[in-house]
């Protein structure tokens, strides 16, 4: 394992060569906003929210799948990089159809936490208002696609952890959806285990268990270091 000195907003830090810029930020207590990412599961660089910027780059990068290199300066914070990340979530936000205010996961949510940290008080973009489907098929748990930000949260752990691969991701663009089992309904499914990491790791309220009403669909923040226990186990 060999050592990395590099800085982040004029700190000098020191990480490992295979670590990634965000892993170390946050050892060091540097704050860089996430939404795809939660530990324990691998990184994909979805959502983009945890843009950083570094010197001699011409682009942003995604400090979830960035490695640390030798001499690295970085930037995390930036009136540059807050625009980017309050219009990465305004789009998460038009794209579907997110109504704080009936959702199960409200005061609970990690999209809404975003949008509060970066001073989303209004939109600018409008509404693209679609039409998209919920499946509540499942005798336990429900999918809101209206709520759901293609973080692919659920499909990683009910591949990474579960080693279920119920969910995937289905279409680009507009059509982009989770599915389970090439698009049969949940209910339907004959590889689901019912476990509900899915529902515990949604960082919205699109994954939740049945009987849930507005705000109660607390996720449990103890399964976060158990799916972490599970991984150091599997290597
Ligand atoms: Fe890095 Fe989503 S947290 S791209």
């Amino acid at each position: 394992m060999s050592v990395r000195t590099l800085v982040i907003n004029g700190k000098d830090v020191a990480g490992d060569a295979d670590q990634t810029i965000l892993e170390v930020a946050r050892e060091n207590s540097i704050h860089i906003p996430t939404l795809c990412h939660l530990k324990g599961l691998s990184d994909v660089g979805a959502c983009r929210l945890c843009v950083v910027e570094v010197a001699g780059v011409n682009k942003l990068l995604a400090a979830c799948v960035t490695k640390v290199e030798e001499g690295m300066s970085v930037v995390t914070d930036s009136p540059t990089l807050h625009d980017y990340r309050r219009t990465i979530i305004e789009m998460l936000f038009m794209e579907r159809n997110h109504v704080c205010s009936v959702c199960v996961a409200n005061n609970h949510c990690e999209l809404q936490d975003a949008a509060k940290e970066l001073g989303l008080t209004h939109f600018d973009l409008p509404p693209l208002e679609p039409v998209v489907e919920v499946d509540a098929s499942h005798e336990r748990f429900v999918i809101d696609h209206n709520r759901c930000i293609l973080c692919t949260r659920c499909v990683r752990v009910c591949d990474e952890i579960e080693e279920a691969h119920t969910w995937d991701v289905f279409d680009r663009g507009a059509g982009c959806r989770v599915i389970t089992d090439m698009g049969t309904p949940w209910g339907e499914s004959r590889t689901c285990t019912s476990c509900g990491k899915c529902v515990q790791v949604c960082p919205t309220g699109a994954l939740f268990e049945k009987g849930r009403s507005v705000a109660e669909a607390k996720h449990r923040r103890r399964f976060l270091p158990y799916l972490r226990a599970l991984e150091q186990d599997q290597q």
